[in-house]
């Protein structure tokens, strides 16, 4: 039902609704560095009305009662309302639904005096009610289309329910497995994150943010959230320049300039500054460098924490710093509404500045189409059309199938035959119907997804028999629906061992076991850090007692953390690497482990062969005395290697791929010049299977010292049996460029060695000069 009364008609201001209605059906594709002409001649007619107080709203985020993720608002809900019926409230988070957000924001258009829409934000991570694989899962896939598709998809489910705007893509490069969030982004390494984000961001808000079917993404955490010391969340990141601006940024510079509609600041200090009070990072790079004219929310009451950060007095003193800082709203810190008005007063803010920032609000309003129809998104026919369809669970589980990783297959276990006469399906996680949605799953139902032993029932036939056993359990007590899972501590499992004699005895009658470890949904996410990165609770009694009878183990992992599988890679013949693949997974690993898909995956991680290697990642730098062959005990450990047990970039298919034929089509350039590299990937094995071909780069003198390897390319190719495909890359000023030691992204000359491969391990190499 379309709403008839548009809001600004109950703007007394005739002119203005003019220039409104007059510019209703553009396009309003978001361009963040250059404004939409008419969109500003609008902003700027409706800033002309409002007074302080509702200037001020504008920059005010609540949240609504459901799915607090942070500590809860001290303000009751009554104070919600008489804000927002005042007009003092410019978004709200996890409201969610048509009927709700219709409720919400008609309380705004009835009580108010501008009747400015609200925005409705929510944290669709990996997808709103269908789930997709977590998204350090699907950059597994390396596949941007795909990641894409599943953005597309969680914003459509999103906007039919009502809502304007996620908090995605995290983008935060991390490379400490023991930090819980490690699962919510694209990995270790910075390339990886920009491009992975920006397919993100191309899904969610689509050509056109006034789109009935797309939001407004949010890059997050600028910035540094993924370096807190010791993989604690929250936690001090202590960087410099170099990695601030070569490892750090460009995932945000990437999301900047595609558009991100917003960015979302962090809750670490970096270098002893706050990111939300950060001035450096917001103003001037962010808004000033990059020119950028989105909007900047804060994290959950991350204005507030500064005082706890002992860089604040109080949440006056906050909310100056944060203003002046660059952070546009508020979320949850109640600072804004409280003393930007005073601080005003006393000039410790300009009016340019809140100007600035509420022009950003109206901005995104304007693009999202909101003042032509506040209700716009609300249509309960479009909700129940596209939320959880058929369709959308088709592509989950395509997306899920092809974010699987083959770690290991040493005795060509895998794929098995629908044929076998005996499969053991064994483990805490084997007939889980929840964990698989992982963490930060929007309204992802409570045990709604396949589990692995409904799907391998899926997939066989009559003449197979399948035995389960659960083994042990992982948690206590199992996680109940309604839980606020944020605040829920986990308490693992380590006494009760009575379920492992049925597991025994179960692998033993089998031709095959399928054991399902790992963890569950809540052992990863915000506030989830772990020291130990192993299997918690009785999960390796269970491993070794199966293996003692029935040595034909497929290790079926679920997990939200690069783990410590050194005993695991040691006993099992097979690992499959499944993360928490969404709606559709028990169905996706099925397609996999009988062979119906071919794995592609590969790691956007390194997985270490303990925790004490953390943070281990492939692009690390040189130290004066480099870990090598000859010298292990250099810059490594006297009772671990160095190295990782799964690089990065790593990954098995059924079929093998050799490399062969590299060439440069130069050996020198100009910093402003191009060569091409091209390599020949062959299918070696006798099935079609895809191929992550990728290139990276090593520059070997720099002002600032360059990482041993980068990832600066890569492509995803299917052969056939015994093909073979010329893949090139154009190498140029963009690959080879730095933030370097003169404070500006340039070339240095010098010399560059460039190899191609299937994983950052690979050999395959060439070098190639920049002269001047
Ligand atoms: C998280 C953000 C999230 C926000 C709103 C915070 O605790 O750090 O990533 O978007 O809550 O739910």
């Amino acid at each position: 039902m379309k709403i008839a009364i548009l809001p600004f008609k109950l703007i007394i201001i005739s002119s203005l609704i003019f220039t409104v209605l007059s510019c209703k059906n553009e396009t309003t594709k978001p361009k963040h560095s250059t404004l939409n002409e008419s969109i500003e001649i609008k902003v700027d007619s409706v800033l002309a009305l409002m007074q302080i107080n509702e200037k001020i709203g504008q920059l005010v985020q609540y949240s609504g009662k459901w799915n607090a993720t942070g500590p809860s608002s001290t303000k009751g809900d009554q104070h919600k309302l008489e804000k927002l019926k005042k007009g003092e409230v410019g978004s709200m988070l996890n409201i969610t639904s048509v009927a709700s957000i219709r409720e919400t924001q008609k309380i705004v258009m009835e009580h108010s005096r501008l009747k400015i829409p609200l925005i409705f934000a929510y944290d669709v991570i990996h997808g709103y009610k269908t789930i997709f694989p977590i998204p350090l899962g699907e950059t597994a896939s390396w596949d941007l289309n795909i990641i894409k598709q599943s953005a597309a998809i969680a914003a459509k489910e999103s906007a039919a329910s009502g809502l304007n705007w996620t908090f995605a893509p995290m983008i935060d490069v991390s490379r400490d497995a023991r930090w819980g969030r490690v699962m919510e982004g694209a990995g270790e390494d910075p390339y990886l994150n920009a491009v992975v984000g920006v397919a993100r961001i191309e899904g969610f808000q689509g050509d056109d943010l006034s789109h009935i079917y797309t939001i407004a993404a949010c890059a997050k955490h600028f910035a540094g959230y993924g370096f807190g010391e010791a993989g604690r969340d929250y936690n001090t990141v202590n960087v410099g320049t170099n990695e601030l601006h070569n490892t750090i940024l460009p995932p945000f510079k990437a999301a900047a300039e595609a558009g991100a509609a917003t960015f979302m600041n962090a809750f670490n200090d970096i270098d002893g500054i706050p990111a939300t009070g950060h001035k450096i990072l917001q103003r001037d790079i962010l808004k000033g460098e990059w020119n950028w004219n989105g909007l900047v929310v804060s994290d959950w009451g991350s204005i507030g924490e500064m005082r706890a950060h002992g860089y604040a007095e109080d949440k006056k003193h906050a909310a100056e710093i944060a203003l002046n800082a660059g952070s546009d709203m508020d979320m949850e810190s109640y600072a804004y509404e409280a003393h930007l008005e005073t601080l005003l007063n006393e000039k410790k803010i300009s009016i340019h500045q809140i100007d600035d920032a509420v022009r950003r609000v109206l901005r995104l309003k304007f693009e999202l189409g909101l003042f032509d129809d506040p209700y716009k998104y609300c249509n309960e026919q479009r909700e129940k059309d596209n939320v959880y369809s058929k369709e959308n669970l088709a592509v989950a589980r395509d997306v899920a199938k092809k974010s699987i990783v083959l770690l290991k297959n040493e005795k060509g276990l895998l794929p098995l035959s629908k044929q076998l006469k005996s499969i053991a399906v064994i483990g805490p996680l084997a007939d889980d119907k929840d964990s698989p949605l992982g963490n930060w799953r929007a309204k992802g139902e409570y045990n709604s997804a396949v589990s692995l032993l409904e799907g391998v029932k899926n997939a066989v036939g009559k003449n197979t028999k399948i035995h389960y056993a659960k083994g042990v359990d992982l948690t206590i007590p199992t996680i109940e629906p309604g839980a606020n899972q944020f605040l829920l501590p986990l308490k693992f499992n380590t006494t009760d061992d009575s379920g492992i004699a049925k597991a025994v005895e179960v692998a033993k009658k089998s031709d095959v076991v399928l054991l399902v470890i790992g963890e569950n949904a809540y052992q990863t996410g915000e506030g989830r850090s772990q020291t130990n990165i192993g299997f918690l609770g009785l999960q390796n009694e269970l491993l070794e007692a199966v293996y003692k009878v029935n040595k034909n183990i497929v290790i079926v992992l679920m997990n939200g953390r690069p783990m410590d599988l050194s005993r695991a890679s040691e006993i099992a013949p097979t690992i499959l690497e499944c993360w928490h693949l969404g709606s559709e997974s028990g169905n996706a690993i099925a397609d996999v482990v009988f062979g119906d898909y071919n794995p592609s995956g590969k790691l956007p991680v390194s997985f270490p062969h303990n925790v004490g290697q953390e943070p281990l990642y492939y692009n690390q730098k040189n130290t004066g005395r480099p870990y090598s062959n000859k010298h292990v005990t250099f810059s490594g450990y006297r009772d671990a290697p160095k190295k990782a047990l799964y690089p990065f970039g790593f990954g098995l298919s059924y079929t093998t791929f050799s490399y062969g034929d590299l060439q440069l089509d130069k050996n020198e350039i100009k910093a402003s010049g191009d060569i091409k590299v091209s390599v020949n990937v062959t299918n070696t094995g006798d099935r079609a299977g895809e191929e992550v071909v990728q290139l990276y780069i090593r520059d070997l003198v720099g002002s600032f010292v360059r990482p041993v390897k980068e990832l600066k390319g890569f492509e995803k190719i299917m052969l056939n049996p015994g093909e073979t495909k010329t893949v090139s890359f154009t190498i140029n000023e963009k690959t080879l460029q730095f933030y370097t030691a003169n404070n500006t992204w340039e070339v240095e000359p010098g010399k560059f060695n460039v190899w191609v491969g299937g994983d950052s391990t690979t050999t395959l190499k060439k070098s190639f000069s920049v002269v001047e």
